[in-house]
């Protein structure tokens, strides 16, 4: 070969000896059958992350055939590796605690083994920020493909989709408004095809943003994991994947800049995405040395428009949005308030992918124009105050209007294991206009920030009917939740925040018109409470990932990623 770091000769193993590296490398390929024709081409490396413990994967198989037959047809090679999957369901404690493991595996096989462009094959919540992630800190030419999402199912007549209308019957279920047999019946038809959930949760979110940013073929984030297209979107990545390798591809720093990042925030916003979308949006940007600043992300919420209507905030579901034509007509009504000049991984600029786009028919149900939105301003926003002085998050797109500007009194749990002993406590002291407040399930607690800031409502108040309280912790929230949920509260009480001193009986307010979050009670009180918590709060993971982990995760403010993974310029 005349490029010496193309294909196979890339990233040698170390022998003290180059040629012999390279004549070991070709020997042990050729016992899996590859002729020298092929192991002369760029490699298009596939990293792959089917696992019997990933239902949202479930589809790749198929479109794994699809990706090789394109890869192939572009005269490269393609070859899969597998990297740690994460099904969202199946992980204790949580997802997110794996989601930087995963990434560290993603950069380290990408820079470890011998390709030229690769191929991210990802979906559940936590595989495309990872993907994402580990592919960005080693900067080669990357194309991110996503299992798509799921169809719904039907129960009784009605459509239903993971997982809003997991949490809506749920809730239906512990109200006893719907008795064991019906939630049985509904267990099985809640996720009924292969793909990613159904609703404009995390996945969909994060597959929009990287539709977005440019890193997958455009507009390919929401094809249903079913649909024949999901397949020729497969051939299509396989085929742009290969150009990119054969043609020394554009990197992800060109792609992904403080524009591209602005239009991705503006998308999420508009589109009422998930809450856990900021933290990993927050920490993929800083894996190429860009910071998100809250007040920024505020000012954009201020003037974006929320123009799709999809649970769990509004009515439809992701099939939906794929038929009215998915991120391009939405891309189409921001038009006017996105960075034009940035570039995709086809290398042409959103102005040139925007010229191409022949779309006929938008549902106005599903996605709305700008002058006449779903909502005047965007769907999330961060909160500072005394009780979150580097920030909080609210989904204001799916929280109560009402209780927009609300003071209320405290009834706190102190851990998870209280929150679950006691919140169907029928003696429980708690009103329909209490704010329920749950500590130490941060990023560094032992929980790992799990999906539990969005805390069920006591039965006992249930039972009357009370559907939305304001619930406040450093948790995260699924994005298939909704309420008036205040999440990602920074600094988070494990690592000594105000949150960690709030006591049953204290008032809190919230004020959506201000973007405040205040405890109300007098600076010498904060101070004097703040002087007798712990200052060593103890770590309990001792060894293995799980320390490696509690010791050095960043706040949800700063992504939840380690401080040594970040891009140095961020430093
Ligand atoms: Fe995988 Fe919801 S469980 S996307």
């Amino acid at each position: 070969m005349k490029n010496k770091k193309k294909g196979l000769e890339k990233n040698l193993s170390d022998y003290g000896d180059k040629d012999f590296s390279n004549f070991i490398r070709r020997s042990f390929a050729k016992s899996m059958g590859y002729s020298n024709k092929s192991l002369d081409k760029p490699i298009v490396g596939i990293c792959y992350t089917e696992s019997g413990y990933n239902n949202c994967h479930r589809n790749f198989p198929e479109m794994l055939e699809a990706v090789k037959r394109g890869v192939h047809a572009s005269g490269a090679l393609p070859i899969v590796f597998p990297v740690i999957s994460l099904g969202e369901t199946f992980l204790n404690p949580t997802s997110m605690m794996y989601r930087n493991l995963m990434s560290m595996c993603v950069e380290e096989m990408i820079l470890a083994q011998p390709m030229d462009s690769v191929i991210l094959m990802g979906g559940c919540d936590k595989t495309v920020p990872a993907l994402l992630m580990g592919a960005f800190s080693a900067n080669i030419p990357s194309c991110l493909l996503v299992s798509g999402p799921m169809m719904t199912g039907r129960h009784k007549g009605e459509r239903l989709g993971a997982c809003t209308d997991c949490r809506r019957f749920w809730a239906k279920y512990r109200s006893n408004e719907i008795d064991k047999n019906e939630i049985n019946l509904i267990e099985d038809k809640l996720a009924t095809t292969s793909g990613t959930c159904a609703i404009m949760g995390t996945a969909s979110t994060m597959a929009i943003i990287a539709d977005v940013l440019g890193i997958m073929v455009p507009n390919t984030s929401s094809i249903p994991a079913v649909h024949s297209d999901r397949l020729r979107a497969s051939e299509d990545t396989g085929i742009l994947a290969a150009n990119l390798g054969l043609n020394k591809g554009i990197l992800p720093e060109k792609i992904v800049t403080k524009k591209s990042i602005e239009n991705a925030l503006r998308v999420l916003l508009a589109i009422s995405g998930s809450t856990n979308a900021i933290i990993h949006l927050t920490a993929i940007a800083r894996r190429i040395g860009i910071n998100i600043s809250l007040e920024e992300f505020n000012r954009i919420s201020e003037e974006t428009p929320v123009i799709v209507n999809l649970k769990p905030v509004g009515e439809g579901y992701m099939e939906d949005f794929n038929a009215s034509g998915g991120l391009n007509s939405v891309l189409l009504e921001l038009k006017n308030k996105l960075h034009l000049d940035t570039i995709d991984i086809t290398g042409q600029t959103l102005k040139q992918r925007l010229k191409k786009i022949n779309n006929s028919y938008i549902d106005r149900k599903i996605i709305f124009s700008k002058s006449k939105p779903v909502n005047k301003k965007g769907g999330l926003i961060a909160l500072f105050g005394s009780l979150a002085p580097e920030g909080a998050i609210l989904k204001r797109a799916a929280a109560s209007k009402k209780l927009f500007e609300h003071k209320g009194r405290a009834v706190v749990f102190s851990s998870l294991n209280d929150l679950a002993k006691r919140i169907d406590d029928p003696n429980l002291d708690v009103k329909k206009d209490d704010i329920l407040v749950l500590q130490n399930a941060g990023p560094s607690s032992n929980s790992g920030m799990p999906e539990a800031g969005y805390l069920p409502i006591p039965k006992k108040l249930a039972k009357k009917g009370i559907k939305d309280m304001i619930r406040i912790s450093d948790a995260r929230m699924s994005g298939s939740a909704f309420g008036t949920i205040i999440l990602h509260v920074t600094p988070e009480s494990n690592k000594l925040g105000p949150l960690a001193v709030v006591q049953n009986g204290d008032y809190i307010k919230l004020s959506v018109k201000n973007n405040s979050l205040n405890l109300l009670i007098s600076e010498k009180e904060m101070k004097n409470r703040m002087s007798k918590i712990s200052k060593n709060k103890k770590v309990v993971y001792e060894r293995g990932y799980k320390s490696l982990y509690q010791k050095n995760v960043l706040p949800a403010t700063l992504g939840c990623d380690f401080n040594f993974l970040q891009n140095k310029k961020i430093k």
